[in-house]
């Protein structure tokens, strides 16, 4: 397979991820507070990563990849603080991120990229960001307006910025994807891969452990009526 070929193949790619995870986010129960409350929380904890990835990333290029390290260092500097957003969207519903411990879903979000970037190649931080800022880019202008009607501006920040911020850091993928050598556009395609069923896995267990709470309300009762006898 040539290099267009490949790349091609990455968008192509790519834009299906978004689809399945946008597939995931519509069915998502965002009106329940708690609900967006932890996906909120689960945001800031792999968000506090963003700056790190990029700068491990921007680290480990060789000098001859100039350029790419730039890039990496001014999207560093443009990610600054995001998952303040995060924590401060939380605080205007009126819960902080310890009220929602990281999820092993979650962990594995950041882990994985990590991994690929020290034992793979730094580029894996670029099928990382096009995913999850392809989404805000492409996807979230609905929701962010209809969250913003029913929980305020102040709960909402943290995707109003991405939605518009996103547009911006999405627009040189193309021109950044022609500068990477066939192994950096390989480990490019598996982070996406990657990051797509991770993603999709966290959302499901956001849910999950909502419903786990919920569940466990019945037996409660349950287990006094039996010690009371
Ligand atoms: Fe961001
Ligand atoms: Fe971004």
């Amino acid at each position: 397979m040539n290099k267009q070929e490949k790349i091609k193949n990455i968008e192509l790619k790519a834009r299906a991820a978004i689809e399945n995870v946008y597939r995931d986010l519509e069915r998502f129960p965002w009106t329940e507070k708690r609900a967006y409350a932890s996906w909120l929380a689960q945001s800031y904890y792999y968000v506090s990563h963003t700056t790190r990835l990029l700068a491990l990333a921007a680290a480990r290029l060789p000098t001859e990849e100039q350029k790419l390290h730039l890039r990496f260092l001014s999207h560093l500097a443009e990610e600054k603080g995001h998952e303040k957003l995060c924590s401060n969207d939380l605080k205007g519903l009126g819960y902080e991120p310890a009220n929602f411990p990281e999820l092993p879903q979650t962990s594995a979000l950041y882990h994985s990229v990590y991994y690929l970037i020290e034992h793979r190649d730094p580029c894996a931080i670029l099928g990382y960001a096009m995913i999850l800022e392809g989404i805000s880019a492409t996807k979230i202008d609905a929701l962010v307006e209809q969250l913003t009607a029913q929980y305020s501006k102040s709960a909402t920040s943290f995707l109003r910025l991405h939605c518009e911020a996103d547009k911006e850091h999405t627009q040189e993928n193309k021109p950044v994807l022609e500068s990477c050598n066939d192994q950096q556009l390989d480990v490019i395609s598996e982070e996406i891969s990657m990051i797509e069923t991770e993603y999709r896995t966290m959302l499901h267990g956001i849910r999950e452990s909502l419903q786990a709470k919920a569940d466990s309300k019945p037996w409660l009762p349950a287990l006094s009526l039996k010690k009371a006898a």
